[in-house]
């Protein structure tokens, strides 16, 4: 019998560590699969994805920069892919397509879970208002923090979304240097592309205390900017995205395979620091 094809798609997608993620929890659920690198560029996206249904592909992740593009392919889309305006997770099931989205489900987890954090009643403050921030703002507001403030170098980009999701929360807007003064907030996190294009923006240093929690949705082998910026402000910890991404990543494992790896075991084996 033909071994189920999985694979995820971006571009660039090289540096990709899916497949490493994907591979382990395939071992280590018994579970035969193979999952693919496929490099599409934006132009090639729909015709790329049909390709990879006709032939019979089980299902796909889609990355940087197809992610709000594939909703266009998508039949079916989760309420969460909806709410996030994105698609990270294709299945492909009796001639249809559908998109799920588990970048906000993957966060919550880590935070949560690995890093034991309880938001209820917190002070979150989100800085960037691209495809991530809206990616994570509704599973953050389902937790009931008390507030959740979105910061951005562009004012009008971060009061959009403050007006897409004012109903589920406590959601306000302003530009990085505009935040309320002596405000310190339990929880930041940094989902601006500025540290994939090696820029440091000037994330306002006033927001952390000694007991802030600083997250970098980037990660990298190397501290990212972010990371290194937040220990440099005394934050009680900095960490990357390597336990969103494992996290996510099992999320859509669950989806197409039905059974949840364990995730410590392969963040462990991936020997990052989170
Ligand atoms: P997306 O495709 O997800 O929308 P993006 O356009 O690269 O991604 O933007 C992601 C976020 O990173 C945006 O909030 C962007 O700020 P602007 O809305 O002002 O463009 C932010 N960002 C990217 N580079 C930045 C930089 N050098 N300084 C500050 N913010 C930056």
């Amino acid at each position: 019998m033909a071994v189920d094809r999985y694979g995820v798609m971006g571009y660039p997608v090289s540096h990709s560590r899916s497949p490493v993620i994907h591979r382990l929890f395939a071992l280590q659920t018994n579970q035969k699969l193979q999952y693919e690198l496929l490099q599409v560029t934006p132009e090639k996206l729909e015709t790329a994805v049909r390709q990879f249904q006709r032939t019979g592909g089980k299902g796909l992740n889609i990355t940087v920069p197809h992610k709000s593009e594939v909703t266009r392919l998508v039949d079916h889309l989760s309420e969460r892919a909806s709410t996030a305006g994105a698609v990270n997770t294709l299945s492909f099931r009796d001639g249809e397509i559908y998109g799920d989205n588990t970048d906000g489900y993957g966060l919550l987890r880590d935070l949560e879970f690995n890093h034991g954090l309880k938001l209820e009643g917190t002070s979150i403050l989100v800085l960037g208002a691209g495809g991530a921030t809206r990616g994570i703002i509704g599973p953050l507001l389902d937790k009931k923090p008390a507030s959740l403030l979105i910061a951005n170098r562009t004012l009008g980009k971060a009061q959009a979304l403050t007006d897409h999701f004012s109903r589920s929360g406590p959601v306000a807007a302003c530009r990085f240097n505009g935040l309320p003064a002596g405000e310190h907030y339990d929880l930041i996190i940094n989902a601006t592309s500025a540290g994939l294009h090696g820029d440091s923006p000037p994330y306002p240093g006033t927001a952390v205390s000694d007991d802030t929690i600083c997250y970098d949705l980037s990660y990298g082998l190397k501290a990212t900017p972010f990371s290194i910026w937040a220990r440099e402000q005394g934050a009680e910890r900095s960490v990357m995205g390597w336990g969103m991404l494992v996290e996510q990543a099992a999320e859509s494992f669950r989806v197409w395979r039905g059974v949840r790896p364990d995730t410590a075991a392969v963040l462990k084996r991936m020997n990052v620091s989170a």
